[in-house]
């Protein structure tokens, strides 16, 4: 079935043609709409790692393709070093980002794809073929998980809102539509006067760059301001709602989103706007508590320099956590491909995952 709204900004895809990855460079947006195709894990991993793939579900989708489409082009080798070169290749992957849990759900997918296909046949290029089906099911999964979520969510946001939102949780961190902007978007296909307030997310500038650049292709208004103004919108009463994606959402129900996240929630409790996450199954580690998580650091190079040029004393000391944890106490809801979550989240995020 074809979803029934246009894909109009596409992050990952599947070139059936080349039988390749094939992704947009987000790290040149938007001065630059770069394609790169490859099936180099190597290569892939290094996206992944630089950021010219990032956001959560974009993460785990794209690691998924890439292992299918390793597998294409190494079915011609013998059974034992194709199946070493998928693990290898599935290990590589796993090394890229530690806090994104769409990476470990979708790697763990293919993992067991690999080991029941081998259960039946031990022939390489039937191996690849359910590999690359099982890659394209968690891309297609995505794509409904992000309509799912934007039509649960769109029923909250109230005609001619401003909703606020923090880095980039859209197209360009998903298969489709993104998490938080596939409610902003399915709430404006709906007919719903939206408009965006856009932090700008220091220091990758996810919502400076990609937030602003894909909400502004649709024509849906957007407005940028510093990561160090959402006070002030809010004590202004700028802001109608808080809604922001997540890289993990724990069993005891924190969540684990972009550096900045923590602070807008507790701006929204200060100003009783609501706060909601919106985030499919797969970012949701039903196996861990927060005090298991590993935030990722990156290099302090990124706070130092912006595109390049240092913007404080190159000596200087530099802290940068790519994410915080908020409360969660702190959240209204989570919205999710199979409905809304309400406190209290222990409880019902397991009712979640109950079989029907
Ligand atoms: O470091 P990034 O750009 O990968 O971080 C992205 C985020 O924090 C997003 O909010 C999250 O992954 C959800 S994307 C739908």
């Amino acid at each position: 079935m074809e979803p029934p709204y246009p894909i109009k900004v596409k992050a990952i895809w599947f070139d059936n043609e080349r039988g390749e990855l094939c992704w947009i460079n987000t790290l040149k947006l938007p001065q630059v709409e770069e394609t790169v195709c490859s099936s180099s894990p190597e290569r892939v991993a290094k996206a992944i790692v630089d950021m010219e793939i990032r956001g959560a579900p974009a993460i785990g989708v794209a690691a998924a393709l890439a292992i299918g489409s390793y597998a294409l082009k190494s079915s011609n080798l013998g059974i034992d070093d194709f199946t070493q070169g998928v693990r290898r290749a599935i290990s590589i992957l796993s090394k890229t980002r530690p806090t994104a849990y769409n990476l470990f759900y979708a790697l763990g997918r293919m993992e067991n794809t690999l080991e029941n296909a081998l259960k039946k046949t031990s022939d390489p290029v039937k191996v690849a073929e359910i590999l690359v089906k099982e890659a394209l099911s968690i891309y297609w999964e995505d794509v409904w998980a992000n309509l799912r979520i934007g039509e649960y969510g769109a029923e909250l946001v109230p005609d001619n809102a401003t909703i606020l939102t923090h880095c980039n949780a859209g197209a360009l961190a998903t298969s489709a539509y993104g998490t938080a902007l596939a409610i902003v978007r399915v709430a404006w296909y709906k007919g719903k006067k939206v408009r965006v307030i856009a932090t700008e997310t220091r220091p990758m500038l996810q919502g400076a760059r990609l937030t602003v650049y894909e909400l502004m292709k649709e024509g849906i208004p957007v407005t940028l301001i510093t990561d160090n103004s959402v006070g002030m919108v809010l004590r202004k009463g700028l802001v109608d709602l808080v809604v922001v994606g997540a890289d993990r959402i724990t069993r005891d129900g924190y969540v684990v989103n972009k550096i900045g996240t923590y602070m807008n929630a507790l701006a929204a409790r200060r100003h009783n706007k609501p706060f909601y996450v919106a985030a499919p199954t797969s970012t949701i580690d039903m196996s861990r508590t927060i005090d298991q998580v590993v935030i990722e650091e990156r290099d302090p190079s990124e706070v130092k320099y912006i595109y390049g040029n240092p913007i404080a004393p190159r000596e200087v000391n530099a802290l940068n956590y790519a994410f915080d944890v908020t409360d969660p106490d702190l959240v209204t809801a989570i919205i999710t491909e199979r409905g809304v979550v309400y406190p209290p989240y222990g409880e019902n995020l397991e009712k979640l995952f109950k079989p029907l």
